[in-house]
């Protein structure tokens, strides 16, 4: 009786609303704080720093492990944050493992994209950066480029050994995957071309194309510059254009991010793992079953109106919107085609909003 009974306790103590943070445009621009991101997180933790509400970070960002983009989260925004709180645009990646666990796959964008991958169980993969490397005057106008190239640390020392020139000439490539922004979109979209038009082996004959996947399909994002900045769909409009003026056949491919509806199925159950690490005066409630929990509302707090609010207004019950002047979206009233449930100038406004609503 007197475990069902303080289970029957904490459980009506429990919140029953969670919160999904956009990261750009809302909690930051570049690596600067904004909207007083760092106070309005705060007001999540208890005053011990444990965490009372459940939230994470859903971006359509990345380039890093969530693990390590935890650590710079949590050292930009002065709060303790664990990786299963950050769920980022290449995430979903993750659940192609099993399909391309041994197949030789290459991995594009900034930061560290090969360690992603790895980081998720593929382990055969290779950063454009080393795969291009292993091609000569693949990229005609590399001699003109005066920047250097970091390889990700994690693959140089394990899997450089083994690979030869002829090694990565011969292994057919059976599918790239775009995991951050394109750095240098010249020589991506020249590689991409040759490895997709000839069945992955650049320099061949034409082949079937291998997959392609994209982390998200934003058009735009808000960094520092006062306007939008060209996001990874900007990059897929560039290489599907190319593409297809040279290949007879459309290319395909498959987009990943927000505002697909199994992202914020994914945030929801999220959001439901970290119910048993909530804590409800001093005590974790760790007999909660996550499963069972049922959220009342979870909100969406993001900044741009086709991506976040278009993408929790088509996941419904029991999303509600809540979208900032900090990034994107810069008008004064509603967006016209996709409104918010709630306009605000900044996230700490959300989170009041949230708190004032909820408790
Ligand atoms: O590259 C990042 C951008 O496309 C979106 O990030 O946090 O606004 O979803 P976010
Ligand atoms: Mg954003």
């Amino acid at each position: 009786f007197s475990r069902s009974f303080s289970q029957f306790l904490s459980q009506s103590q429990l919140p029953s609303f969670g919160i999904a943070f956009d990261i750009d445009g809302v909690l930051l621009r570049g690596e600067s704080p904004i909207g007083g991101s760092p106070q309005a997180l705060k007001r999540l933790y208890d005053s011990s720093g444990a965490l009372r509400i459940p939230y994470i970070f859903l971006t359509n960002g990345g380039g890093f492990p969530e693990s390590k983009r935890a650590l710079e989260l949590s050292k930009l925004l002065g709060v303790d944050i664990s990786p299963l709180q950050v769920v980022q645009g290449h995430t979903p990646f993750k659940q192609l493992v099993n399909r391309f666990e041994n197949e030789f796959v290459v991995a594009v964008g900034k930061g560290e994209p090969a360690a992603v991958m790895a980081e998720y169980g593929f382990k055969n993969v290779l950063s454009i950066d080393e795969y291009a490397s292993y091609f000569d005057g693949i990229d005609p106008l590399a001699q003109y480029k005066t920047w250097t190239t970091k390889q990700d640390a994690k693959q140089s020392s394990t899997l450089e050994q083994m690979r030869t020139r002829d090694s990565v000439h011969s292994q057919r490539v059976q599918a790239t995957f775009i995991v951050s922004d394109s750095v240098d979109w010249s020589r991506d979209i020249q590689v991409l071309s040759d490895i997709l038009r000839t069945g992955g082996l650049p320099g061949r004959e034409i082949g079937h194309q291998p997959h392609l996947y994209f982390a998200n399909d934003d058009l735009a994002y808000q960094a520092t510059f006062p306007s939008e900045r060209l996001g990874m769909g900007a990059f897929r409009i560039a290489l599907e254009s190319v593409f297809n003026s040279i290949h007879p056949n459309a290319l395909e491919y498959t987009s990943f991010g927000k505002p697909n509806p199994f992202v914020f199925r994914n945030a929801e159950t999220v959001l439901k793992q970290l119910v048993p690490s909530i804590h409800c005066g001093t005590n974790p409630v760790d007999h909660v079953n996550a499963g069972t929990h049922h959220f009342k509302k979870l909100f969406m707090i993001g900044d741009n109106p086709s991506v976040d609010i278009r993408g929790a207004r088509q996941a419904g019950h029991p999303w509600f919107s809540i979208l900032t002047r900090t990034g994107v979206f810069k008008g004064t009233e509603n967006h016209t085609e996709f409104p918010a449930d709630l306009v605000v100038n900044a996230v700490e406004d959300a989170v009041e909003y949230v708190l004032s609503k909820e408790r």
